[in-house]
């Protein structure tokens, strides 16, 4: 039996290239109003930029009517810096899209929780860190893990792993935390799937299923072209064209961002202590140079 979502107001929290492509799925997809945060008003308006134009191809390449696009585009509303977590007051609903820094999590969600009360559906899209340790953060001051409040508090908490680019990929992976319901996760399912998504289940383990296999096949060809096996373009065209994978692990890691990758990378080494988790030197000082890839204009690949 299919069941409900019941989110009929979306709280998206950051608006990277990960929160953005989430607002508009929920926008277009799910067709219900979305209020996008971020403490940076340009980031915010760089944002809602990228959805004119991503609506506008769509428009163009006759995938969805000029009706659906503007109806969608009027459905997002921003909520500006200065305003705070305040903004979601009445959402049924929050995604953090935010950097992988679980300590940053922990804040935004405690906030969230003080802010919004026990009702609404807190999700985090990250991609590697413990849905349990985040959820734990949401417990009201006064109350304890066992208290009816603080375990109601934690029991809306959940993983909601999207892939990139959001509009295109086809996946969103669900991640219980111990503390879950299965009300939460059977409508933060409902949810992803009204998004237009296929929907795995993982526990709660680092990098879930996606990262803890992915992310050591991306630090394996970074050692490797470190080590001088290979060059990039050979790295990278032995995988997408003997194996058929859209890019290769290099270029994926400049699209990844290879600052994601590396705090990933450091968060299935840490949670694990298995040495095959250990992010390559080479990957550390790209980052150490801000060289994160696609998004800072350099990585593997240049792309001025
Ligand atoms: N936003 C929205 N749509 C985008 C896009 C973006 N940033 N980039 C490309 N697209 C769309 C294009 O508009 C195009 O749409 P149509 O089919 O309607 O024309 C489609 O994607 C294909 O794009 P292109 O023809 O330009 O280019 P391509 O064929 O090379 O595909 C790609 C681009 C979809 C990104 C493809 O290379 C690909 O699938 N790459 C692998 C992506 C991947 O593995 N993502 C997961 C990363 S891991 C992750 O996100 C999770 C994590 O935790 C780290």
């Amino acid at each position: 039996m299919s069941v409900a979502h019941g989110i009929r107001t979306l709280g998206v929290l950051g608006s990277g290239q990960m929160g953005l492509g989430i607002a508009y799925v929920a926008a277009l997809r799910a067709r219900i109003p979305v209020l996008i945060h971020d403490r940076s008003e340009v980031q915010l308006q760089k944002g809602l930029a990228f959805m004119d134009k991503l609506l506008d191809k769509d428009v163009n390449k006759g995938k969805i009517s000029s009706i659906d696009a503007k109806e969608a585009r009027e459905r997002v509303t921003i909520i500006a810096p200065e305003r705070g977590l305040s903004g979601f007051q009445g959402v049924d609903m929050v995604i953090e899209a935010v950097s992988e820094n679980l300590a940053l999590k922990q804040t935004i969600f405690r906030s969230l929780s003080a802010e919004l009360g026990p009702e609404p559906i807190l999700a985090s899209n990250t991609s590697s860190i413990s849905i349990t340790k985040i959820a734990a953060a949401t417990i009201p001051e006064g109350e304890t893990a066992s208290s009816e409040k603080g375990k109601k508090s934690a029991s809306r908490v959940v993983g909601l792993h999207y892939f990139n680019p959001v509009p295109v990929m086809k996946l969103v992976e669900l991640i219980s935390a111990l503390q879950t319901s299965t009300e939460t996760l059977d409508r933060a399912r409902a949810f992803a799937i009204a998004c237009g998504k296929e929907v795995t289940t993982s526990k709660d383990v680092p990098g879930f299923v996606s990262n803890a296999l992915l992310m050591p096949f991306i630090n394996e060809a970074i050692m490797w072209l470190e080590k001088g096996v290979a060059t990039r373009d050979d790295i990278d065209t032995t995988l997408r064209l003997g194996m058929n994978h859209p890019m290769g692990p290099l270029q994926l890691a400049d699209f990844i961002g290879l600052d994601t990758c590396l705090a990933i990378q450091q968060t299935l080494y840490a949670g694990t202590g298995d040495s095959k988790y250990r992010p390559s030197v080479l990957l550390e000082r790209m980052v150490d140079a801000q060289w994160l890839g696609k998004k800072s204009g350099k990585g593997f690949y240049d792309y001025t």
